[in-house]
Order: structure tokens, then C-alpha cells, then sequence
């Protein structure tokens, strides 16, 4: 099973893999090893960005997109998969200035070992930068054959009509995929305001932190779960009782469908219009499994309303 992204022919399978941990809490073998994983299993489309992962101690970014390169060119498969990045947060790259976007995708294209990125994102609005600016470097990356599709993540609404305003005035190419923060304890963002300009501009929805950073696979049902993840102490904010109702409603509705709390959390995201394929990381290979088994489980409408329920206190 896999659909295309939006309005591209990107052919996606239905659950993205997240970058963000390798070169973070997976080190070059165990990333080897979950993007082995990941592919064995039919997943082809992999998310990342030039600044993955600054944020780990003795890193400068760079680290994640080099790992996929290195594994890439290691395994033969670049042609088999869909390679989507992201410029703006790199400590060498910051912002979505026309010479910065330029510089930064290259410097993207040598780690990847590629010469096309299939998915660019704008990883957080400039607003420092003309529109017109932004919009064009991405336009003549397009056009250069350096990226096949450009994407938004992190903008507001006010922000996407505006970019679509700007690059139809001027001929540059449109964005045909949304990357917003989306999950069942994080929906009023998205379903109030980024949805409906999804659902009208034929944006493929790709949401990040699918699992909340690990809450919505059940494993933190207390504050004593709490682990030495580095990402524990932003799932364990969730550990409430209403947290805790979502978490049992997932276990029940998961029962029926011989799929885990995980699986379930992204087979709800999963039915929504719009979403082409949550995003969610693995940081060792046995969490892989329950990652690709979305791709086989399709909720009723009854059970998706009723996790539409008990999430809908929520912010
Ligand atoms: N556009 C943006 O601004 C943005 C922001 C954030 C993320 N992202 C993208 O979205 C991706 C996903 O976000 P995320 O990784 O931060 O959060 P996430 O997908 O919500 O959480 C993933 C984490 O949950 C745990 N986990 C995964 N599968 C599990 C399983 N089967 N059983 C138990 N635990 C499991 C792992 O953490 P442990 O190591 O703790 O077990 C894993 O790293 C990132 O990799 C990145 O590509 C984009």
C-alpha cells in the first residue's frame, strides 16, 4: 500500500521514517540497522534535515543525513527511495535567504550522496526573508534538477496562503506537502486551521512527533516510567489521567485489530484526509515492527470517532 504525496508522483509508503535519531540515540550501526529494517518491510520514504541532530551533545548537524547517505550509497538503494530534507535550522545554514538555501541544499545533496533531493522542506519559517526570495531559490533548485518537490513545515496558515500567493504570481513551483506537529494529544493546531488549507491546496500532510516523542506507545504510564531516553522527559508531560484514557482507548480499539498501542496511534493519523504518512523515529530496531505495521491496519470510522473523542480535550 502507498500514495502519492499531494500533487507529486512521490509514491509513499504509508509511515515515514524519522532521522532525527540517527547520529542521536542510534549510532551509525543501530541506524544501519533500522533503516534495514524499514526497507525489509516496504518502507521507501525517509525524513530528515541538514540540521539532525545540532541538538545532541558534540554534534553540529549534518550527522542524520550523512548516515542515510552512507547507508544509501552502502546498500545500492537510492533509487528506491524517497529522500525528503529540510534547510533553515543548520548552524551553518540558518534562515531561507536565496544564497543560504542554495549553499545549504548542496551541502545537503554531497552528505546524501545524492544529486536530487526528492522532498524539500522549508524546516521553520523566515520571516526576516521576502517570500519572493524564498520561494524562488526553491523554484531554481526545482528547475536546476537539484530537488524534485518543495514542502513547508512549521509555518502558520497566515504564512502557506501567502507562500502559495507569492509563488503563483511569480510561476514558482508549489509546495505539494505540509510537515506540522500532529498527534492524538496535539490536534487543534492542525485540524482547526492547517487542515482545511491542506485539504484546498491538495497538500499531502506528513505529521512529526506522531507518537508524542514516545507517550502514545503506552510506555509511560507513570512518572516512574520514566527512562534515561533523552526524549522521556517530553513524553512523560502527557502521564495525566486524560493522557492515560487515550493511551487505554488505543490498547482496546489496538486489541481488535492484533495491533499495538504504537500501530494504533498512527493507523488514527493515518485516516484522517489529508495525511499521507505520519513520521515517527525508531531508536533500535525492535521499535521498527510496530512503526511499519500501519500499513495494515485501516481503523473504522466508529473506532476513529471514538479516539476523536477521547482526545478532544486536548490542545
Ligand atoms: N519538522 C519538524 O520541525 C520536526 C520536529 C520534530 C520531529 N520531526 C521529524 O519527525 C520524526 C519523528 O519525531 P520524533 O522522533 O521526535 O518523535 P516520535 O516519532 O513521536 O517518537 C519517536 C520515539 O518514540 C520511541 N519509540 C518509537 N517506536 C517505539 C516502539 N515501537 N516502542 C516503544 N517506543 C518507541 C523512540 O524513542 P526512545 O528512544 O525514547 O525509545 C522513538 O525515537 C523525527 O525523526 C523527524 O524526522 C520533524
Amino acid at each position: 500500500m502507498t500514495s502519492l504525496i499531494g500533487s507529486s508522483d512521490l509514491d509513499v509508503f504509508p509511515l515515514s521514517l524519522g532521522g532525527n535519531v540517527f547520529g542521536w540515540t542510534a549510532d551509525r550501526d543501530a541506524s544501519f540497522d533500522i533503516l534495514d529494517a524499514y526497507t525489509a518491510a516496504g518502507g521507501n520514504f525517509i525524513d530528515t534535515a541538514d540540521s539532525y541532530s545540532a541538538f545532541a551533545p558534540g554534534n553540529h548537524g549534518g550527522e542524520s543525513e550523512t548516515i542515510i547517505g552512507e547507508w544509501m550509497a552502502d546498500r545500492g538503494v537510492r533509487d528506491q527511495i524517497v529522500v525528503a530534507t529540510k534547510v533553515s535550522r543548520h548552524p551553518d545554514f540558518m534562515g531561507l535567504a536565496a544564497a543560504n538555501i542554495r549553499a545549504a541544499a548542496d551541502a545537503s545533496l554531497a552528505r546524501l550522496q545524492t544529486d536530487v533531493i526528492d522532498l524539500y522542506f522549508a524546516h521553520f519559517d523566515d520571516e526576516e526573508t521576502p517570500l519572493e526570495e524564498t520561494a524562488g531559490a526553491f523554484d531554481e533548485l526545482v528547475k536546476a534538477g537539484k530537488v524534485r518537490y518543495i514542502a513547508l513545515s512549521n509555518y502558520s496558515p497566515e504564512r502557506i496562503d501567502a507562500y502559495f500567493e507569492v509563488a503563483r504570481a511569480n510561476g514558482f513551483a508549489l509546495p505539494v506537502a505540509l510537515q506540522p506537529h500532529y498527534n492524538l494529544v496535539h490536534r487543534n493546531d492542525f485540524e482547526d486551521t492547517l487542515a482545511p488549507i491542506a485539504e484546498r491546496e491538495h497538500l499531502g500532510v506528513v505529521p512529526y512527533y506522531s507518537l508524542a516523542s514516545g507517550f502514545l506507545t503506552g510506555k509511560y504510564r507513570s512518572k516512574d516510567d520514566i527512562g534515561d531516553s533523552p526524549r522521556a522527559s517530553g513524553a512523560a508531560k502527557f502521564v495525566s489521567t486524560q493522557g492515560l484514557a487515550i493511551i487505554d482507548a488505543l490498547e482496546r480499539i489496538g486489541r481488535a485489530h492484533g495491533a499495538s498501542i504504537t500501530t494504533t496511534a498512527l493507523a488514527w493519523l493515518l485516516a484522517k484526509p489529508t495525511v499521507v504518512a505520519p513520521i515517527a523515529s525508531a531508536s533500535r530496531v525492535s521499535q521498527v515492527a510496530d512503526l511499519v505495521a500501519v500499513a495494515d491496519v485501516t481503523l473504522s470510522s466508529d473506532e476513529v470517532a471514538e479516539l476523536d473523542a477521547v482526545s478532544a480535550w486536548n490542545g
